[in-house]
């Protein structure tokens, strides 16, 4: 017998072996401290994608996420996605794209793991208690910019391939392999998602008959829990974004002088702005609602079972009443049912004091969350055409553009598909509980990206804690969720494995 026969035997046997999940939970527990450091060295690259001067940190942050990959004997590939056009007319490049693949065995099913390491903005006078990107921990929680949005998740997917191998290793003393992962996991890991994911739908799109053409699932893990009870996501609303511009006179005029005599922009903005939705929170656009998908019973259900205290969410927003009294109805409206939200007013005057400006040309920004069946392309001329109606009948001779400038869809799972099922398999294992399952209020297009274009089966297994402060100052995410949240992802990996090939 050669050793490559012995070595196929043994991996035959570590096969057949029951799923370890112990033994590697304890592997996790063991390492604890080498998986903080190793998202300590993350947190300290200030890869904030927004900021153009910060571009070089954001290049190093995507080698980083490679050499990581590298290191674990994963095929790794940093592909170039093209320039970034900036308002002034002038190009930076994008922050190249990280794909890795670790196994290709067809016998099994093949995850693709999706991430990104760039972060929001954040600076210790913003009100942060400690530097941002240095990773500090304070009572079991770990704090820094990008902490649990979204560098832990991405090295939790990382962790968890190489735990795979790392196990066989310390057990059976064979040389590193990666055979032993229940999937082949493949890897996409951007750097652009906070500034709305430039490049790579177009990516995405080259890619289908590559790169996806044997991917079977793809998980994300680019959200929050809403309690202290883990959860799975199975929805996100869309958003489509409106500017309204009215103008008037050629500038700024004051009113001791011209007010009384003018039909004044900000007027007229004000009176359109106020038909976009009643004081109870009725859209009075014709059509929005119509288009709505009824709640179900079984949906109706599912918010029943779902762990969220209403007084606790009244302190955290920090108002006495909110829309709604009873949880149902919150939560439906707060994943199930569009919104209208009045940003604000560019050209209007914002600074303290009293200045008695007439604004010559002032222009509003508001937004109405999307949720099935609604269309982005339908919503925008329901809403252009009912704005023009409204503002015609006002007979003022300013003009008014309405332009919408985002049109995401929103995205929604089946909460019976066996990834579903997978997932609350391993929360089982893991937390010894049901997770809840929830929707997202807010958008994250790539969910929606990916089903368009690949048509694959997507799941979004949130790791960070409901208080983990993903786009506020003092960022975290906890141990625990860290370190359990690995051991989640090892047991769901596990689970994926056992779905029937039939399932798509
Ligand atoms: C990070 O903070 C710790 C204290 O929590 C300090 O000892 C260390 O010097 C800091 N590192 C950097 C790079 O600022
Ligand atoms: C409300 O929040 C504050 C901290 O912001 C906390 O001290 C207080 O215990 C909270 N109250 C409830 C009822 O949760
Ligand atoms: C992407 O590939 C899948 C097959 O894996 C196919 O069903 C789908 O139509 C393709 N998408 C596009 C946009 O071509």
């Amino acid at each position: 017998m050669n050793l490559q026969t012995v070595h196929s035997i043994l991996l035959a046997i570590s096969y057949s072996q029951a799923f370890q999940y112990t033994e590697l939970a304890q592997y996790v527990d063991d390492h604890q401290e080498e998986y903080v450091e190793a998202l300590r060295d993350w947190v300290a690259v200030e890869s904030d994608s927004s900021n153009i001067f910060k571009r070089p940190e954001l290049h190093r942050m995507m080698e980083m996420v490679a050499q990581k990959l590298r290191e674990m004997g994963g095929t790794v590939e940093l592909v170039d996605i093209g320039e970034q056009e900036l308002p002034d007319g002038q190009t930076l490049a994008l922050p190249k794209v990280v794909t890795a693949q670790f196994g290709s065995d067809p016998s099994k099913h093949t995850v693709c793991v999706y991430g990104h390491v760039d972060v929001q903005p954040a600076k210790l006078e913003d009100g942060w208690a400690t530097n941002p990107y240095n990773l500090t921990d304070i009572k079991g929680n770990l704090y820094g910019r990008g902490a649990s949005d979204n560098k832990a998740p991405v090295l939790i997917a990382i962790i968890r391939t190489s735990t795979a191998f790392m196990w066989l290793y310390f057990y059976i003393s064979l040389p590193q392999t990666i055979t032993d992962l229940p999937v082949n996991v493949k890897f996409l890991i951007e750097g652009m998602e906070e500034t709305g994911s430039n490049g790579l739908d177009a990516f995405i799109l080259a890619q289908n008959d590559t790169f996806f053409s044997d991917v079977d699932y793809i998980i994300i893990s680019d959200c929050g829990w809403l309690s202290r009870r883990p959860a799975l996501t199975y929805g996100t609303r869309g958003n489509c974004y409106f500017f309204a511009e009215v103008e008037g006179p050629k500038q700024d005029l004051h009113s001791g002088v011209y007010g009384g005599t003018v039909i004044e922009p900000m007027t007229d903005l004000i009176g359109i702005l106020d038909t976009l939705i009643s004081p109870s929170g009725k859209i009075l656009i014709p059509g929005i609602r119509e288009a709505v998908a009824p709640l179900s019973d079984e949906e109706w259900k599912m918010y029943q079972d779902v762990e969220f205290n209403l007084d606790h969410y009244k302190n955290e927003t920090g108002v006495n009443q909110l829309m709604y009294n009873n949880k149902v109805d919150l939560l439906a409206h707060m994943w199930r049912y569009p919104t209208v939200s009045i940003h604000g007013i560019e050209g209007a005057f914002s600074d303290s004091g009293t200045k008695t400006v007439i604004p010559a040309k002032v222009t509003a920004k508001f937004s109405i969350r999307q949720v099935p069946d609604m269309d982005p392309a339908v919503v925008k001329k329901q809403v252009t055409d009912y704005l023009y109606s409204v503002f015609a009948k006002r007979k003022s001779p300013n003009s008014l553009k309405v332009t919408m400038v985002i049109g995401a869809k929103p995205w929604l799972a089946d909460t019976q598909h066996p990834l579903y099922e997978a997932g609350k398999a391993a929360v089982q294992r893991v937390f010894n509980m049901d997770p809840d399952m929830i929707r997202e209020g807010g958008t994250i297009p790539i969910a929606r990206t990916f089903q368009d274009v690949t048509g694959k089966s997507i799941i979004m297994m949130p790791i960070g804690g409901f208080d983990d402060g993903m786009h506020s100052q003092n960022e975290k995410i906890s141990r625990y969720n860290y370190i359990e949240g690995t051991k989640l992802f090892i047991a769901y990996l596990n689970e994926v494995a056992q779905i029937k090939s039939t399932s798509v």
